[in-house]
């Protein structure tokens, strides 16, 4: 098992398979991104599963499939099946923001893709694609329902509360999940690039108490997938929402994960600059041992928790280089 210089165990994998994406969420990927180099220098996906590999023999047993928009990148159904096939992957998921979910949603669940997280900031046609940049509410209600038919479980919808742009439908956010079996998770803005920066904050501190009162949500000791997020339930256990709170009480304590980015780079911490390239490695003859070493002397480097609240300033990637 691979464990840190603070002792956490780091079994979470997320493969972050492209930087790009059919949307430009406000709080993440800016207008006008381009993004990495063009496509023929990104990790191939004999590359990806290698440095997977590498991982699961190292004890990780945790993957998830992120972007940009990992749906965009051609063929992902086949990478996700070499990934589910390998020794020591028990859990392989994808997070996605839903627009070509539906068209994808059986080949993913027959890969081995077990569950899926989308984002969802708002059931209003028009103020999701004023947060997106497109009018797409209707194909991610769709993509959803497929994921559900696929047998896709459980399914986690990802909503970034952002002050007077979509706080005032929090609620009828965790009715509708509610009613559909989907678990929300409310998510607090990260200054991730200036993207994230600009983005209004809220605190979701009293929001978590409102909502328990308001839907009888109790704290459940339950674990849902491994990630940040802190769950309530309802009283009969037929429900739950999750809160995913980097800034009002962060969980870095638990943190029990790393990033791989498209170009190869090994990230330690969403909210810190400190990574470890692997390409050179995959592109220079590095033998499995060599590969698995480098992999124990990157998570070395791996800092103790993010500055989110005292160095907003300090990170200037943008989520979508390592997909959350
Ligand atoms: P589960 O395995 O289902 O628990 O997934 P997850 O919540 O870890 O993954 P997802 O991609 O759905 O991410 C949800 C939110 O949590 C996104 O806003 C991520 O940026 C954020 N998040 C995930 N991991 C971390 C982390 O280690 N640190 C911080 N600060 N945020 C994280
Ligand atoms: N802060 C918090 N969450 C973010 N996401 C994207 N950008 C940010 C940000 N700046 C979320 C998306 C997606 C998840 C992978 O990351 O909503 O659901
Ligand atoms: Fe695309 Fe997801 Fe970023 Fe939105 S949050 S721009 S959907 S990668």
């Amino acid at each position: 098992m691979l464990s840190d210089r603070f002792g956490r165990s780091i079994d979470y994998l997320r493969v972050s398979v492209t930087d790009r994406c059919d949307l430009r969420c406000t709080y993440c990927m800016p207008k006008d991104y381009k993004g990495y180099e063009d496509p023929p220098d990104w990790l191939t996906f004999d590359e990806i599963e290698r440095v997977v590999a590498a991982f699961a023999r190292l004890g990780t047993s945790r993957v998830r499939l992120t972007g940009g928009e990992p749906l965009t990148r051609r063929n992902l159904p086949q990478l996700a099946s070499r990934l589910s096939s390998l020794d020591g992957v028990r859990d392989l998921s994808l997070s996605t923001n839903g627009t070509r979910l539906a068209r994808h949603a059986e080949a993913l669940a027959a890969s081995g893709i077990s569950r899926v997280n989308v984002s969802l900031d708002t059931l209003d046609r028009e103020c999701m694609a004023g947060i997106t940049g497109r009018d797409c509410l209707p194909s991610v209600l769709d993509g959803l329902q497929a994921a559900k038919a696929a047998g896709l479980a459980p399914i986690k919808i990802n909503m970034v509360a952002m002050r007077g742009v979509n706080d005032a439908e929090i609620d009828a956010m965790a009715a509708f999940c509610i009613k559909e079996q989907f678990v929300l998770r409310l998510i607090e803005v990260m200054p991730m690039g200036e993207t994230g920066r600009n983005t209004a904050y809220l605190n979701l501190a009293p929001v978590q108490q409102r909502l328990a009162e308001k839907f009888g949500l109790v704290p459940q000791a339950l674990e849902l997938g491994g990630g940040p997020a802190r769950y309530w339930a309802t009283a009969d256990g037929s429900a739950s929402i999750g809160f995913i709170t980097p800034l009002s009480q962060h969980f870095c304590a638990t943190c029990n994960r790393v990033r791989l980015a498209v170009d190869g780079t090994l990230y330690l911490c969403l909210g810190q600059e400190q990574q470890y390239p692997l390409a050179p490695l995959l592109r220079g003859g590095a033998s499995d041992a060599e590969l698995e070493q480098a992999i124990r002397a990157a998570i070395e480097l791996k800092p103790e928790q993010h500055d989110f609240g005292r160095q907003p300033e300090k990170i200037v990637r943008f989520m979508s280089q390592t997909g959350g």
